[in-house]
Parts: C-alpha cells; structure tokens; sequence
C-alpha cells in the first residue's frame, strides 16, 4: 500500500491537540455510553518488535539468543506468576517486555474480533503500531549505564542520521514516530475511516509475529486473564483500554 509521508505532513499544534482532547472526550463517553457506538472509533496500542524473538532487531542485544526464549507464551499463570532467571537481569527484564508487547498485540486481535462481533460496537477499530526503538525518552532510565548511553545523547544522534536512510528502520526519533501515530488515528485517507486489527511498524503495515497471530493462544490469553481477574466477566487492556467500561455499560443497557 502507499505509505504516508506522515512526518512530512504539517500537522498543527493546536489542531493536533483539539482533536485528540474531542477524540477522548468522545471516547470517554462512548465508553459510558454503550448505546452510542454508532461512529467508527479507533483505540492505540504502541507495540515494539521486541514482541517477537524472531525479529533480527533483538539480536544485537542477544536477550533472545537462547532456543528457549523464542515462544514467549507458553503459560498465562506463569506469566502472571514472575519470571526466573540465570543470564542477567536486564536481559531477562527485556524479555518481560518483549512479553508484555506480545501479549498486548494478542489481546488486541481477540478484543478486536470480540468487538467486530458485536453490532453495538463493531464499528470501533484497534490497532497497534511499533514506534521503533527511540532514543531520548525515559524508557531505560533504569537501564544498565552503558544502555543508558546508547538511548541518550548518543541514540538521539545516530536516530537523525538512521531514520534519513531508513525511515522506519531501527532507530527513529520521536517526533517521527509521534507523526506516525497522528497519521494512523486521524488521517483516514492513509487507513481508512475504521482500521481495525491493524499493524504498522512506523508508517507501513507489518505482520506481526507468527506467536501473536495464533488464534487459540488468544482466546486463551483472553479467558485466562478473566479467571486470574477473578472471573467477573471484565478485564483491562493495557494503555488505557477500559473493557470494563465497555461491558459495563453494554450489560446496563440489555437490561434496562
Ligand atoms: N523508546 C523506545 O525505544 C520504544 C520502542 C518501542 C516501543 N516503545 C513504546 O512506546 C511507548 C512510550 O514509550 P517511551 O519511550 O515514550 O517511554 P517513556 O518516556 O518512559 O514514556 C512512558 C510514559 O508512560 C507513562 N506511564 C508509565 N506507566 C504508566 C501508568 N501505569 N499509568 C500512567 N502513565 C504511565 C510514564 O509516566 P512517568 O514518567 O510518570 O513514569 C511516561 O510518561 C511505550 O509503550 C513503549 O513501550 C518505546
């Protein structure tokens, strides 16, 4: 498909901040307002290709290395359990990222086919995108001194140089991935009016991992999160994504 010149677009400040401030204020109400769902709607998660071991950007830092690590999900009690370790914490807390990001794109396309099949609802759209390593944020403020150099001055140099010769590569620097982001909520010529289950790595559509894909390993994500939530019937997305609010709400209105 064509991708959009998303970070030469000129977005303006103001607009930019108006329609996200209408875009939540109507989300929100649509989330306490189930019988409303009448617009296409749209929800964000950021992904990372850490969520899949088998992408060649892990292996620089080799957290993924050993045949082990290569399924990440296996168990959802275990997961919810902790992890244990025997190489190096820091790897091993990249691999609970990288986790975290799967199980994340996981539940979207349950959440995703749950909403699609629901008439109430099936307009609102989910989609993750995978901003590229960005250097300059807070992510790794905790992060050993040596990766803390590489994601600071020095990342935020060799980003603007990177993301000249390839836009969506490895590193980028946030403001393009930020536009990125603009480009996929708002802009519906780029994806159209309601892009559900989509995947962008940057400004093009991307599969994401063969793990992620696989449907049984989401319902059970899905059913297994109820259980360990105490089986009432709702759970929380991540990143702001009120599932309670929604079947709430959509429970009120069937029985009023
Ligand atoms: N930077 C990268 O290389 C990279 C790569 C791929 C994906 N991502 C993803 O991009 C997203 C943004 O990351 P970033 O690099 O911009 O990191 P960041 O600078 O650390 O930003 C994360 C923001 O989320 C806030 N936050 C964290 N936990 C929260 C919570 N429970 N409730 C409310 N706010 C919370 C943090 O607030 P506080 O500062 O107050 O803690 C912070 O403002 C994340 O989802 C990250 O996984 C980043």
């Amino acid at each position: 498909m064509a991708t959009p010149s998303a970070e030469g677009r000129d977005w303006d400040k103001e607009e930019i901040q108006q329609r996200s401030f209408e875009g939540g204020v109507d989300a929100l109400k649509q989330e306490t307002h189930a019988s409303n769902f009448s617009e296409d709607r749209w929800r964000s998660f950021s992904s990372s290709y850490t969520h899949d071991p088998l992408d060649g950007n892990n292996d620089g830092l080799a957290y993924y290395k050993r045949d082990e690590f290569k399924t990440l999900f296996k168990d959802t009690e275990i997961l919810a359990k902790g992890v244990e370790y025997d190489d190096d914490a820091w790897k091993a807390g990249m691999r609970r990222y990288g986790t975290s990001k799967l199980l994340m794109v996981m539940f979207l396309y349950e959440l995703q086919r749950r909403l699609s099949s629901d008439p109430a609802l099936s307009a609102i759209a989910v989609l993750a995108l995978d901003p590229g390593g960005m250097a300059g944020t807070g992510i790794a403020r905790d992060a050993p001194p040596l990766i803390r150099f590489l994601t600071g001055p020095f990342g935020v140099f060799l980003q603007e140089i990177l993301v000249w010769f390839s836009p969506d590569g490895q590193l980028r620097p946030p403001r393009k991935s930020g536009a990125d982001l603009l480009a996929a909520c708002f802009d519906e010529e780029y994806l159209g009016k309601s892009p559900k289950g989509v995947y962008l790595n940057g400004s093009e559509r991307a599969e994401s991992s063969v793990e992620s894909r696989n449907e049984g390993k989401q319902q059970g994500l899905w059913e297994d999160s109820l259980g360990l939530a105490g089986g009432e019937g709702w759970c929380y997305g991540v990143e702001g994504v009120a599932v309670k609010a929604l079947l709430d709400s959509r429970e009120r209105d069937r029985d009023m």
